[in-house]
């Protein structure tokens, strides 16, 4: 069943790029349209939407997190993230013109059936992001996008996540397309990128060698702290998440810019932190951000382990343990940089001798509130 891997996590990290492209498959063409005649939501109810809200519990949260940006960035309509758990306990505002978007790889986490039965009570449609066919979830929303990654048997999320983004890729692009906004020939080149992407992830597994034996080297340790900016940010606290519940370490999530408010009084010698850079092409500006970031961790002795984009030379002085990725668009950049942190956190697990697949206290679905 394992495939010859010793984990079914080794395995499901491994079939990503056909998972992603399994996700796509059918959904977009070569001209850059997309067909998603199976979200039944119609086109004029979309037009009319105002507000998205999205809920989501753990690793979902993280690809809404992450959805946020591209929704509000190709369609201008606002959009929020909730956690599933907070969200009907603090009487939200919806209404008949909002989208809520619940995503679950297993179509049956409580948290998040509670709060689209709540939405739904107030009027608003739901459209579910799923993984498990004919589940809970998808079974009381108003329309599904399925996602296409295969059963994921592994406790810890990881095929799942990157399909949940080509999913909230896909909702955010044909929300752009269906409403007309004036990202148009924007949206027509992401639909293009993403076809591609499912190779860029080919490529990051390929190379993936020198993080296993940087994790293997830190198993000693009791704490990694994760830098983002932008998509980035969410991409951090996922690796941070990935490492809490398999390496059962203390591990900390960050915006980069927030370290300068708290959070770099933690950094001290021999410290591990990763930074997630973000492409020095286009938004440029948190690029450079993220560069002073780094030289300015590194001053107080942290141990940087960075993670950016092939051709960015800018962040070499700098970085203790270098990881490339493939040049994306910075949207899509998630697809490539949390690989390697799901890597880093398999091999710190069994490097401390713990149960990869199946840890400590976790249920792969979690069906209490
Ligand atoms: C972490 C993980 C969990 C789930 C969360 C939501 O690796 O797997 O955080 O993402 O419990 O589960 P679903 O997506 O099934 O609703």
């Amino acid at each position: 069943e394992k495939a010859g891997y010793d984990y079914f996590m080794l395995k499901e990290i491994a079939e990503q790029p056909k998972a992603v492209a399994d996700t796509l498959l059918g959904r977009i063409d070569g001209s850059g349209t997309l067909s998603l005649d199976e979200v039944r939501i119609p086109p004029e109810v979309l037009r009319e939407v105002d507000k998205v809200v999205i809920v989501a519990c753990g690793t979902a949260y993280h690809a809404g997190l992450i959805a946020k940006y591209a929704i509000e960035h190709w369609t201008r309509v606002p959009c929020e993230v909730e956690l599933a758990s907070e969200f009907r306990y603090r009487d939200p505002i919806l209404d008949q013109r909002t989208l809520v978007v619940a995503i679950s790889q297993s179509g049956e986490t409580m948290d998040t059936l509670m709060a689209l039965r709540h939405a739904r009570e107030q009027g608003a449609k739901v459209l579910a992001i799923c993984n498990t066919n004919g589940s809970t979830i998808p079974r009381e929303s108003d329309a599904v996008l399925y996602t296409h990654a295969g059963p994921e048997v592994a406790v810890a999320s990881t095929k799942a996540f990157l399909t949940q983004l080509v999913a909230c890729y896909l909702v955010a692009l044909y929300l752009g397309q269906v409403r007309g906004t004036k990202y148009g020939d924007e949206i027509r080149d992401v639909v293009r990128d993403l076809s591609r992407i499912s190779g860029a992830v080919e490529r990051v597994l390929e190379t993936m060698e020198p993080v296993r034996e940087l994790a293997r080297s830190l198993a000693h340790k009791n704490t990694v702290l994760f830098l983002g900016r932008h998509v980035g940010h969410p991409v951090a606290l996922e690796g941070a998440l990935k490492l809490k519940e398999l390496a059962y370490m203390h591990a900390e999530g960050f915006a980069a810019g927030e370290l300068k408010h708290g959070p770099i009084a933690l950094i001290e010698e021999d410290l591990p932190v990763v930074v997630v850079v973000p492409s020095p092409r286009g938004r440029s500006v948190l690029h450079d951000k993220i560069v002073s970031n780094i030289q300015e961790i590194r001053a107080r002795g942290a141990r940087t382990i960075v993670i950016a984009e092939e051709g960015d030379e800018a962040v070499v002085p700098y970085a203790d343990h270098l990881v490339r990725v493939p040049a994306t668009p910075t949207l899509l950049q998630p697809l490539v940089a949390t690989v390697p942190l799901q890597v880093f956190a398999c091999e710190l697990a069994t490097a401390r001798g713990n149960e990869v697949d199946q840890p400590r206290n976790l249920a792969k679905s979690v069906t209490v509130e």
